[in-house]
């Protein structure tokens, strides 16, 4: 029984610390503890419905591989690949959509809300969720991490892969578990939203360290004066801060804040000291990869090779079942 986890990633931009302390922190350390090699790819064929310049999209796509690499994934146990360099995964999204009753397919929420939100609504939005399913069939994958607003394209893959197997009589595909994490942890952004691309509210730590500690000193905070106390549970450079801080960090801020005359300056530099004691490896790895392009092409391509024999070698196998072989 595959154990296998697997999961798509966005190539819209850099990742910020809500994408990190959300989503890739979580999912690395998932792997950690994986019994299989785990499968994270870069969604970059997905990425053509909405972002149509090739070179933004080359550029995104560095940005998310070395912020996965900066970030500690063990990439000689684990795959790290770009999803166009594998592109068996089309010809199985072709078979896929043969069988995704189309009734069925334009219920998809992510795909009514960006029809309803977008002026290019192609057709490569609507079948993205096929694209997606073939994602995870191709490899046989048993759980996929995924936010909540992804769950209804795992569902998809699961009623397709039963479709399927039911109607050829045999398990060709592994039908796949969704994993959303119980305390989905909401970073918030520099004004208490939400911290997300769309809302430009984000902190990117990969910034150059006097641009970051910027970034850090526009988080919003209340007017009390420098000498009175402050409530740290409404405080936003609090609430990020306690995100990332070992327990006695936070309660010492937690103290400070109680007792007044500490101001909201120090608490930014408190979160920006925090921030590059973590992150200061990271960082510099980050910069080690962008700057050495041929060094992240030999990682990812290490990758691509087993990916590419593993889906080379299901695809004989669904040939055979549909009669293509
Ligand atoms: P954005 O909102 O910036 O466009 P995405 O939708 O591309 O981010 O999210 C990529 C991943 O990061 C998803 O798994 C999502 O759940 C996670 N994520 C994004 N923003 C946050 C946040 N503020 N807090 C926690 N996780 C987040
Ligand atoms: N659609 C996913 C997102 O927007 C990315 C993705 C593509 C994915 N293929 C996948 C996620 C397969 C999990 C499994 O975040």
């Amino acid at each position: 029984m595959s154990k296998r986890i697997l999961t798509g990633i966005q190539s819209s931009g850099i990742p910020h610390l809500g994408n990190i302390l959300g989503a890739i922190e979580p999912a690395i350390e998932m792997s950690e503890r994986a019994t299989e090699k785990s499968f994270f790819f870069i969604a970059d064929m997905h990425s053509l419905t909405s972002i149509k310049e090739a070179q933004t999209r080359i550029d995104n796509t560095h940005s998310v591989a070395a912020t996965w690499l900066a970030l500690g994934l063990n990439v000689e146990k684990h795959l790290l690949y770009r999803q166009s360099k594998v592109p068996q995964v089309t010809e199985l999204s072709w078979y896929l959509g043969c069988f995704m009753p189309f009734s069925r397919l334009s219920l998809a929420h992510s795909f009514k809300d960006k029809a309803d939100n977008l002026e290019d609504v192609n057709a490569g939005l609507f079948t993205y969720p096929v694209l997606m399913c073939a994602d995870i069939l191709l490899y046989d994958a048993a759980y996929v991490p995924v936010g909540k607003d992804q769950l209804q394209h795992v569902e998809f893959a699961r009623d397709v892969a039963r479709r399927i197997n039911s109607h050829y009589g045999k398990d060709i595909f592994v039908v796949p578990e969704s994993r959303t994490s119980e305390e989905v942890m909401i970073v918030p952004g520099i004004d208490g939203r939400k911290m997300s691309k769309s809302y430009n509210n984000f902190i990117d730590i990969f910034l150059p360290e006097k641009k970051l500690k910027k970034k850090i000193n526009s988080i919003v905070t209340s007017s009390t004066p420098v000498e009175e106390p402050k409530d740290p549970d409404t405080c936003n450079v609090f609430n990020i801060y306690k995100l990332m801080a070992a327990p006695e960090q936070t309660s010492a801020l937690r103290a400070n804040y109680l007792a007044g005359g500490f101001g909201y300056g120090a608490a930014k530099k408190e979160l920006f000291e925090l921030i590059m004691s973590r992150y200061g490896e990271t960082r510099s790895e980050y910069n080690r990869y962008l700057n050495d392009p041929a060094e992240l092409e030999k990682v990812l391509q290490h990758s691509e090779r087993q990916a590419s024999q593993l889906a080379n070698q299901k695809l004989l196998e669904v040939r055979e079942v549909f009669g293509f072989k």
